[in-house]
């Protein structure tokens, strides 16, 4: 689903950017298992923060970064330093249904955005299949009692099917043969973690 206003504006913040790369970029690095990522796959990549994080903090050689929304990736284009172009390969695609090969990625990331999927599950059904075994997925997500929150359900557009439990999130990642290495919980309101492909 694509960002309202209100998001988008706070999602190309620079207090958003802040926020990505010395909160939640600084945490999530710290799950993870290894040194190196040398392939990455981001989905809902935004204005292309993520991607610049995974380049200079998760040793990746190669990222693809992709959005379903084409406003979202020219941005992201035209934010790319140029030192970063031969590493960050913006494009176009849906994470429920991604043109990439089984297997193929060390690492695939996700900040903020199975929430906005009305099939959340398929999209981590995805991330799955193009995940090598041991592959690690990178996670930030906000939770239902949040989401389902008055106030945040007035001024933000979730859909109704992208609004999961802690619980949920575990089990849907559980069926799809990932399991949790590291997680941290704040309230009801966001997750951080780390899985693993079995
Ligand atoms: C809250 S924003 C997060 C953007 C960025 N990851 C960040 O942390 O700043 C969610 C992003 O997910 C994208 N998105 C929503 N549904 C998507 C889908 N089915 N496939 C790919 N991207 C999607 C939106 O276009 C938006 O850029």
């Amino acid at each position: 689903m694509k960002l309202n206003l209100i998001e988008k504006i706070i999602t190309n913040s620079p207090v958003r950017a802040f926020g990505q790369k010395h909160i939640e970029g600084r945490l999530l690095r710290k799950m993870g298992s290894r040194n190196e990522y040398p392939l990455c796959l981001e989905i809902g990549c935004g204005r292309g923060i993520g991607a610049k994080i995974i380049a200079e903090q998760f040793g990746a050689g190669k990222i693809i970064a992709t959005d379903f929304d084409p406003e979202q990736i020219e941005k992201a284009k035209r934010n790319l330093k140029p030192e970063l172009k031969d590493t960050i390969e913006f494009k176009v695609a849906d994470a429920m249904a991604l043109d990439e090969p089984d297997e193929k990625f060390d690492a695939v990331f996700s900040f903020g955005v199975l929430h906005h999927m009305e099939d959340w599950k398929k999209a981590l059904k995805e991330v799955a299949r193009v995940l090598k075994p041991e592959g690690e997925f990178f996670f930030e997500e906000l939770l239902k009692p949040f989401l389902d929150n008055f106030l945040i359900e007035r001024l933000t557009a979730h859909p109704k099917g992208g609004r999961f439990t802690l619980q949920e999130f575990k089990d849907a990642l559980s069926a799809e043969g990932i399991k949790i290495i590291n997680l941290k919980r704040i309230n009801n309101i966001v997750i951080l973690g780390a899985g693993r492909k079995q």
